[in-house]
């Protein structure tokens, strides 16, 4: 009997294989593997015995039981039989199929590619390492895939994975891919009176196959309905308790000063950003604010901020927010945090710091309630959040395998959960005092997509940055890239552009003696990204509160979209036998969309590299406007631009209504502000939009304190535009003023 569609309470006859100890993979007795309805249109299943400790309980987010029903009903993916399991010695592997011209994404944010057909992954939470990198190794190795075929599945365990896509063919195949002889790269049929076939030689063969392999006694997997690919995206965000929702202000601009800043260096800071006219939100505190750094003692340095009460009361006029960094590495031994953590540690030191073992509430309450005492509660308004370092890797800087904990859970398992148990506590102390955070993270996993906290990370490779934005629309996790300085105002430039379209737009100058105006000849440019990022405000924080409630990514990639790109299977092919191309080496996928996504329903971003003038854009199905002028640039095609340097690269849907704040302002809007409200429409259909409101910093909107407006227009008896806001949900008003709309596209 297969799992029935939603809301039926199933069980599958997929068979679970418990081998004998060291007894290979023919094992014995079957056993069947028993698929229950997690939530609407989510399955789980126990392979094997799971363990306690995975990534989605580390993570602790609550299923949104109500938003899961919403979407359509869809069936359960697999076939009888078509899963397996297997327990070999102390590991379990499971297999699913992949059907042929079936695509595979997500498995964690990739810098270097999008399709993971063909992809041997080892999931470990890591530092990316562009210079020799390890597939699967990175900041968020989420092991959740996402099917072409429409749905979505989850390999819910806190050990390190092994995850083959594709790869392995089996002998027990029904199908196998063609044998060809490859001195002569021709298929001989077996009825040898039959011409030979050309063919080509390949060095990988696909498989028909998905295998994972855990050093575990089991795990749980879970198996998210479509019908659609985004369906399957929005359950699993809906299902780990809904996406993030930010403060309002956290969507507002972020400078980090140099690390030995004092408050004197942060307050000119500020004056020159309002000198240059560039908005601002956010200070971040690089480990100078504190007296002692790597090991961290999470205490003031007096010297630097001879009065954090004053030095915070003064942020908080001025209408700002400190952003704090920390690694979770506890010293000096005369600190005041060390001795309370000593019981807590792990057996090895991180630049000689304690390494909390943080799967203990004890351990995570000591460190929360001294970040509290020490910074929060000196004036909760001003501390918007943190910025926790090094919880990702490189091996040669954390913990060994080898680390003891005192909860007794493995090093491995300390690694894969080290960022989410710190962005939980982080949260839970916010929500407690009823405001809301906007933090960084170096070092997440699945389970994440509640916790407002953006991934960073210190490569600093364009292509590479927008590879991981688009791959973070998978897996319910945020990542932004970041300027941190340019030899060139150019690079300075278009780096920033692509910055303002991601989650958290910021500036790092940790480590540079550069400023945004240190190139006045991009100035203009500098100043006009920050304010359209400032005025798409309304837009993205809308974005966001989809995410919140229907679990939509705010930044969908183009694959989740509409327009899967059909990969050639010639694409597949390695290279033929010569002595200058290996054939070894790992097929390319040729359209691999990697460097443009959507923002939100309506927005195409196609960020442009520093390095080029022109770029060619793949428009999704539909019409399409450009943001700045409200021209028809084109359908169903692939375009050529070649924008100006002060303009970034944006796209908009016919018939979109985008809120917009009319007169972006130099910080973001206090509790008392009703900026007027600018509600733009392109193109040359009837307009609809939403807009979502609620206070922008406390939780009331969990009690209902919020409100949902359809933005709506069409032509009337005169031809002429008319439009109107209508109330779908809630019943606050809204914190605008007057509104305006903008006709962009003319008649
Ligand atoms: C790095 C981090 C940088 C900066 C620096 C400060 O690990 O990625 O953004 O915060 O530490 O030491």
């Amino acid at each position: 009997m297969n799992p029935t569609r939603n809301g039926g309470l199933a069980l599958a006859s997929i068979a679970i294989f418990c081998a004998y100890p060291n007894f290979g993979y023919a094992s014995a007795r079957p056993a069947p593997l028993g698929w229950t309805v997690a939530a609407p249109g989510v399955w789980h299943a126990s392979v094997g015995e799971a363990e306690a400790l995975s990534l989605l309980s580390a993570a602790a987010g609550s299923p949104r039981a109500d938003r899961l029903a919403r979407p359509p009903d869809a069936p359960f993916p697999f076939a009888d039989g078509e899963i397996e399991a297997r327990r070999i010695d102390w590991k379990t592997t499971l297999r699913l199929p992949l059907a042929p011209g079936e695509d595979i994404f997500g498995l964690g944010v990739d810098f270097a590619s999008i399709r993971r057909n063909g992809a041997i992954l080892d999931l470990h939470v890591d530092h990316w390492n562009r210079r020799a990198p390890v597939p699967g190794r990175t900041h968020a190795p989420v092991p959740l895939y996402v099917s072409s075929r429409g749905f979505a599945v989850l390999f819910d365990s806190a050990r390190y994975l092994r995850v083959s896509v594709g790869h392995g063919v089996r002998l027990a195949a029904p199908v196998k891919p063609p044998v060809v002889d490859r001195t002569t790269r021709t298929i001989r049929p077996s009825d040898p009176t039959q011409p030979a076939i050309p063919a080509t030689w390949i060095s990988q063969n696909p498989s028909d196959s998905i295998e994972v392999l855990a050093h575990a006694p089991g795990f749980d997997v879970y198996v998210f309905a479509g019908p659609s690919p985004l369906d399957a995206v929005r359950r699993y965000n809906l299902f780990v308790g809904g996406g993030a929702l930010p403060p309002k202000w956290g969507l507002g601009f972020l400078t980090r000063l140099p690390t030995a800043a004092s408050a004197a260096d942060v307050f000119a800071d500020i004056d020159a950003f309002d000198a240059h006219g560039l908005p601002l939100s956010m200070i971040g505190l690089e480990p100078g604010w504190m007296n002692h750094a790597y090991p961290c003692s999470l205490e003031w340095d007096t010297t630097r901020f001879p009065d954090p009460d004053a030095f915070l009361h003064e942020l908080d006029r001025r209408g700002l927010r400190a952003h704090l960094w920390f690694n979770p590495y506890i010293g000096p031994a005369h600190g005041r945090l060390y001795p309370k953590m000593l019981p807590f540690a792990g057996s090895h030191l991180v630049w000689n710091g304690l390494v909390p073992d943080f799967t203990l509430p004890a351990a995570r309450e000591l460190l929360i309630d001294h970040l509290c005492g020490e910074v929060v509660d000196r004036h909760p308004r001003a501390v918007g959040g943190f910025k926790v370092d090094e919880v990702d890797g490189y091996d040669r800087y954390l913990w060994p395998e080898t680390t003891v904990f005192p909860s007794g859970h493995h090093a491995e398992q300390l690694r894969q959960t080290y960022g989410l148990f710190v962005q939980r506590a982080l949260f839970d102390a916010f929500r407690e005092r009823d405001r809301r955070t906007m933090g960084q993270v170096r070092g997440t996993n699945a389970g994440a997509s509640p916790y407002p906290f953006v991934i960073y990370n210190d490569n600093y490779d364009f292509t590479e940055y927008l590879t991981a934005v688009v791959n973070s629309g998978f897996v319910g996790v945020l990542w932004s890239p970041e300027v941190r300085g340019s030899d060139r105002g150019i690079d300075m430039l278009r780096r920033l552009q692509a910055v303002c379209l991601s989650p958290l737009a910021l500036y790092n100058g940790w480590a540079s003696r550069q400023k945004l105006w240190t190139h006045s000849e991009v100035l203009d440019g500098v100043r006009a990204t920050l304010l359209l990022r400032q005025q798409l405000l309304p837009y993205l924080y809308t974005s966001f509160a989809q995410y919140h409630d229907e679990g939509t990514p705010v930044i969908r990639p183009l694959q989740l979209v509409g327009t899967t790109p059909t990969i050639p299977s010639s694409a597949l092919a390695a290279g033929s036998l010569d002595a200058t191309h290996n054939p070894y080496e790992t097929p390319l996928a040729l359209r691999e969309v990697r460097d443009q996504f959507m923002v939100g329903d309506h927005l195409l971003a196609a960020p442009i590299s520093p390095d080029a003038t022109s770029r060619s854009v793949i428009l999704p199905p539909g019409r399409w406007f450009d943001f700045h002028t409200g021209d028809f640039v084109g359908e169903d095609t692939t375009i050529e631009i070649t924008p100006p340097l002060d303009r970034l690269p944006l796209f908009v849907r016919d018939g979109a209504v985008l809120p917009l704040l009319a007169e972006p302002s130099l910080r973001p809007p206090a509790p008392s502000d009703r900026p007027a409200l600018e509600l733009r429409h392109y193109g040359e259909s009837a307009g609809h939009g939403l807009l979502y409101d609620d206070d922008g910093v406390s939780f009331a909107h969990e009690r209902g304190a919020l409100a949902w407006l359809a933005l709506e227009c069409a032509p009337d008896a005169t031809g002429r535009w008319a439009g109107r806001t209508r109330r779908i949900h809630g019943e606050r008003s809204i914190d605008y003023g007057d509104v305006r709309w903008r006709f962009m596209t003319s008649r």
